[in-house]
């Protein structure tokens, strides 16, 4: 069969991988790729975002599975359109991917269906909001409720942040339209895990668990970024806690989006807070996660092909899905100065050095080819994971398979996989 994949990063490059291991596989093509993702599939120049040339294209050359790896064509409505022309594609239609899309949506469901997480209130109006602050406890989480790369949460410890805030978000829209409405919550604390789940409206299965890193530096320091490393699977989600998940979280979020006849088809990317008084969720994502897929599908057994069809035709009850009982951890490597000012172009060195090498992975993320060479091309340039026995042997390879590749502005975090010296 011939695949399609929507997207242009790490997350993506980990989808062609797992989706060229599919024996029911022919042919991938991948819009618009990049340098690393040629490797198995043919990059085709047409934008994420350009819903009729893509269903054009997947009709032209007979695509008989489009897989939308990223955020904003899911909640622009893009599975819609490919449906609307009998295509078919995996992922959320518009209607239920704004449980990403809207975090005032996902926080009224989750209230409405009493699913755990953080208490909030939600403000169409900037002087409302600057009148709750007022009486509010500190810290305190404000976010913009649309779309904003990841960088729509503002942690606030005063008043006075919380109010510049709010005048950011709602009034000088640094995030757009992201802000026309914003989440006022609780600041909560314990151990944060995402848990990727693959949803055919009714079943939820939920993969093995992984841990992001979004800080900019080591120690947790630093700006917000897309995710600077990832280690899976994390020790503190414990059984214990996945059987609560399972009962109090996952099948219920499904259920409420039923409910609601906005059946969500697709990945649910829950991510979560191990509270002492038990898991909340902090976020809804409808997709992979960036870098959580370049640990997940790694230790991932089974065909992905077979799930993502068992998703669309809605039989994933049917569908038993192993991971490798071992450990990945992902180090991202980025441009010096990510997630502010980085300079790109610049040539990369070392990538051969994974051939052949089983169980070491390079992802790009932001890379292109200029003059027969490789170079970077954005903030996040190569995210490489390597496997282990468990999560300190994979933590040791990954950091030795980081030496293997150079670029001149190289920069990574050197604790990702930290937190598990303490579990
Ligand atoms: P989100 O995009 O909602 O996942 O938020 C980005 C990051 O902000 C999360 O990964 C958390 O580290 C942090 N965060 C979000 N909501 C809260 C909260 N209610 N309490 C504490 N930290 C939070
Ligand atoms: N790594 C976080 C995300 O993909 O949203």
């Amino acid at each position: 069969m011939k695949v399609l994949i929507v997207g242009s990063g790490g997350r993506e490059h980990a989808i062609a991988w797992k989706v060229a291991q599919s024996p029911k596989v022919d042919k991938i093509y991948c819009a618009p790729g990049n340098a690393g993702i040629e490797e198995y599939a043919e990059c085709v120049a047409i934008g994420a975002m350009e819903f009729d040339r893509l269903a054009a294209f997947a009709k032209e050359h007979a695509v008989d599975l489009t897989v939308i790896g990223m955020d904003d064509p899911l909640v622009g409505g893009i599975v819609d359109i490919f449906e609307a022309q009998g295509l078919r594609v995996f992922g959320p239609r518009r209607n239920a991917a704004i449980l990403e899309g809207s975090k005032a949506f996902s926080k009224d469901l989750m209230k409405k269906y009493g699913i755990p997480t953080a208490a909030y209130e939600s403000f169409t109006d900037a002087d409302a909001a600057l009148d709750y602050l007022e009486t509010a406890g500190f810290p305190i989480v404000l976010k913009a409720d649309g779309l904003a790369l990841g960088k729509g949460v503002l942690i606030c410890n005063t008043l006075d942040e919380a109010k510049a805030g709010v005048k950011e978000i709602m009034l000088d829209k640094k995030f757009g339209s992201a802000g026309n409405c914003m989440v006022i919550e609780e600041f909560l604390t314990g151990r944060e895990v995402s848990v990727l789940t693959f949803v055919d409206g009714k079943t939820v299965r939920p993969m093995t668990s992984a841990q992001d890193h979004k800080r900019a530096g080591d120690g947790d320091t630093g700006l917000n970024t897309g995710g600077m490393g990832t280690f899976s699977p994390s020790p503190f989600y414990t059984k214990e806690i996945d059987e609560y998940c399972q009962r109090a979280i996952f099948q219920p979020t499904v259920d409420a989006m039923a409910s609601e006849e906005r059946p969500f088809s697709g990945i649910i990317f829950f991510g979560l807070m191990l509270t002492e008084d038990g898991p909340k969720v902090l976020e809804y994502n409808a997709r992979f996660g960036d870098p959580e897929a370049q640990v997940v599908l790694p230790r991932m057994k089974t065909d992905i092909i077979d799930v993502f069809e068992a998703c669309i035709d809605g039989t994933l009850d049917q569908i038993h899905l192993e991971f490798e009982d071992n450990a990945a951890v992902c180090v991202v490597l980025a441009s010096d100065g990510y997630p502010v000012h980085y300079e790109k172009g610049i040539r990369i060195d070392g990538l051969e050095n994974f051939k052949g090498k089983d169980g070491y992975y390079v992802f790009h993320a932001g890379t292109a080819k200029k003059d027969g060479c490789i170079v970077t091309n954005g903030g996040r340039v190569l995210g490489v994971t390597a496997k282990g026995q468990d999560l300190k042997n994979a933590r040791a390879n990954a950091y030795e398979a980081v030496g293997w590749v150079s670029f001149a502005n190289k920069y990574y975090r050197h604790d990702i996989g930290k937190a598990i010296d303490e579990a």
